[in-house]
């Protein structure tokens, strides 16, 4: 059945699903709504487009949450974390570096296409390349989608207590990122799945051919893979194929040329 698998995922991994309903949100149509994902796939239920799907976007409210007034570190914390500025998309976020808690990126908007699980939201300067990102594998055969995208600091805080309370600390620290320090906190940061895996966020995915599409292709729409297999010495955290943080076409090609993991490269 439509949309049961994406339901099924939901209810199974709510904490990571369990996004902030922050104020002011908009929404968007895009010209992908209107596509038929390719036959035999699942897909996730489709949420009410609003306004003309000729439109690519349609904002329906304004994000006008202020920038974090909390002034970056330039020394570590007692703890030895850096506080990186609110809104700039381009800082290294780790175990060593984290966003203030009341740090939103501006411009949220919702993703109402067919292509992405219900409540998930990007910053809207993200929209045009996923939307082309997922044309274009689309255009290839490969339907996947948005599985869990922005993440406030309170989301990030109950997703890790629940690996905590899962899996224990030491396993929660490889998979999970403590508050504030999570890519998601941005909203430029998007989990991908697809159905062959049941659309769970498991290492799988980086063996199908959607996995393996994202893999060659995501940078050529400003999406680099943040956490590559073997890399778990350096990023910090096991391989992740299915999570893609933006950066915009021209840093992400820097990225690729540059050989290095994301964080390296930011941090350089
Ligand atoms: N799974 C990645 C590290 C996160 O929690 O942002
Ligand atoms: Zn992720």
């Amino acid at each position: 059945m439509q949309g049961s698998r994406p339901l099924a995922f939901a209810v199974l991994l709510l904490p990571l699903l369990l996004l902030a309903c922050g104020d002011g949100r908009q929404e968007v149509d895009s010209t992908i709504v209107a596509r038929s994902p390719a036959a035999g796939e699942g897909r996730p239920a489709p949420t009410t487009p609003a306004g003309d799907p000729s439109s690519g976007a349609t904002v329906e409210a304004s994000h006008s949450a202020p920038p974090s007034p909390v002034t970056p570190t330039a020394t570590p914390n007692a703890d030895g974390v850096y506080i990186v500025p609110c809104g700039d998309i381009l800082v290294p976020l780790d175990k060593l570096h984290r966003l203030e808690e009341d740090c939103e990126p501006q411009g949220l908007v919702l993703l109402t296409g067919d292509f992405a699980f219900e409540q998930q939201r990007v910053t809207e300067d993200v929209l045009p390349d996923l939307l082309a990102l997922v044309e274009a594998a689309r255009a290839e055969g490969h339907v996947f989608a948005v599985v869990s995208s922005y993440r406030s600091f309170e989301t990030q805080r109950n997703t890790f207590q629940y690996h905590v309370d899962t899996y224990g600390l030491e396993q929660a620290s490889r998979v999970s990122a403590r508050p504030g320090h999570s890519e998601h906190q941005l909203g430029t940061t998007i989990d991908f799945s697809s159905a062959a895996v049941g659309y769970e966020l498991v290492e799988a995915f980086g063996a199908t051919p959607e996995g393996r599409w994202l893999a060659d292709h995501a940078h050529e729409y400003g999406f680099i893979l943040s956490y590559p297999d073997g890399m778990e010495a350096v990023t910090g955290y096991i391989y992740e194929p299915w999570h893609f943080r933006w950066v915009g076409r021209e840093k992400a090609a820097e990225v690729r040329a540059s050989g290095l993991t994301l964080g390296q490269f930011l941090l350089r």
